[in-house]
């Protein structure tokens, strides 16, 4: 039996540690955690919460539920708590939606590190396609109506297809438009829609317009959220699944449910608690998300603007915590330093650079492209004091230890083009 690999991700971390254990002085970009501290409040609840050591219902108790349907109600999509299971974290909420959807699996090209791995645990085929030069988190719908068409020649059955608004790892946001096309599509070919929507309060602008496709499509459109980016809580494990209230979308919760009761049996209870506070997004709450959402744009836009200003090409950053530069453009520089592709781009940055990053090849992009991922959350200071400083300050760019991971960037990129 071959052994499974481990999370890219996960396993970065480990190497992360094992540098620095050995001295070396490096920024680390290859994880997407948002390094901020909980908020106060949420502890609070969190102690207040500790003594519900019973197992809870499998889809969480009513008042979670309850607070959870609010949650996606007031962001017009109207739900009632039936329609929704918690769960510890939205990756096991998305790998029980891998086990009871029939059919293959769409995938973007590239996309976050674990919709493949999952299709293949469920024993799924996925087929991935590119994204478009807007923005990430969707198929392109003309190479998608494609794709569905040739696989189906080729024998095989696409049934779902998963989005991430916004985005991981473009750190982008489709537009309504692309949303409107690939709904179109969703219901032309018979497709459920996974809509990842986890970074959905990690938009860096609050104009800027979210179209979620169960606003479209609420029939046939299966949202996943969580706390874990929004609110920095990804150690908590709080994760949520928004189902279609008609009868077929109630089934697909009860098939979701029967795998959660094999599986997890419930959300930790002191968890449960957290969360009908979280979801009832009170001012205060609401003020701290704004707060982190604003820091996680300004330093994404300023990262975005040192990759650009080497000669890279990037989509400007609108969400979440990352930014996807193409250094394609500097190929011939590059190809002089033996970096011809994902993973010598990557382990040069690491090795010449000081500068981890996650390269495009483990997200599914093509292994010749000189493209990666750069987690900018990792750069709000090592302890929460510097943490708070960095969401409190009126112009975070201007804060000592962040102005110096900047630097640490700014040199490490100038020394892989010069
Ligand atoms: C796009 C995306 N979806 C889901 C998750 C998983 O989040 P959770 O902590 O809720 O399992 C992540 C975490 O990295 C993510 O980036």
């Amino acid at each position: 039996m071959t052994a499974r690999p481990m999370s890219p991700n996960l396993a970065l971390n480990q190497l992360v540690a094992e540098r620095r254990a050995s001295g070396d002085d490096i920024l680390h970009m290859g994880f997407g955690e948002s390094r901020l501290p909980a908020f106060d409040p949420l502890v609070e609840h969190l102690l207040a919460g500790a003594r519900r050591n019973g197992y809870g219902a499998v889809q969480g108790d009513a008042t979670v539920r309850e607070a959870v349907a609010g949650y996606f109600t007031r962001r017009r999509m109207p739900t009632g708590p039936d329609q929704v299971v918690v769960a510890p974290g939205s990756k096991p909420l998305l790998m029980a939606l891998n086990l009871v959807l029939p059919g293959d699996v769409v995938i973007p090209r590239p996309a976050w590190n674990t919709y493949a791995p999952q299709a293949a645990i469920a024993g799924k085929h996925a087929v991935s396609v590119p994204i478009p030069a807007e923005a990430g988190g969707v198929p392109d719908p003309a190479a998608l109506r494609a794709t569905l068409h040739a696989e189906r020649r080729a024998g095989r059955d696409p049934r779902t297809v998963i989005l991430t608004l916004p985005d991981n790892p473009t750190g982008t946001l489709a537009s309504p438009a692309l949303i409107w096309e690939i709904c179109a599509i969703a219901e032309q070919e018979n497709l459920t829609v996974v809509s990842d929507e986890i970074y959905r309060d990690v938009v860096h602008d609050p104009t800027t317009p979210f179209l979620s496709p169960s606003e479209v499509i609420p029939h046939r459109t299966v949202v996943t959220s969580g706390l874990s980016k929004s609110l920095a809580l990804g150690g908590w494990r709080i994760g949520v699944a928004r189902f279609p209230g008609d009868e077929a979308g109630l089934a697909l919760r009860d098939d979701v449910l029967s795998v959660a009761s094999e599986v997890w049996s419930t959300l930790a209870g002191p968890m449960q608690q957290v969360a009908a506070y979280a979801f009832a997004e009170p001012p205060e709450l609401r003020a701290h998300l704004a707060a982190s959402a604003r820091l996680h744009g300004v330093v994404a836009r300023a990262v975005h603007e040192i990759f650009v200003a080497a000669g890279a090409t990037c989509r400007p950053p609108t969400g979440a915590f990352y930014v996807y530069p193409d250094f394609e453009p500097l190929r011939p520089v590059l190809a002089a330093k033996g970096v011809t592709d994902s993973p010598s781009l990557a382990r040069h940055l690491l090795d010449e650079c000081d500068l981890v990053v996650l390269a495009g090849h483990l997200l599914g992009d093509d292994v010749h492209a000189l493209r990666f991922k750069a987690a900018t959350s990792m750069l709000y200071g090592d302890t929460p004091a510097l943490q708070w400083q960095s969401l409190r300050a009126a112009d975070p760019l201007a804060l000592p230890h962040v102005a110096r991971a900047l630097a640490t960037i700014e040199r490490g990129v100038r020394r892989l083009v010069s």
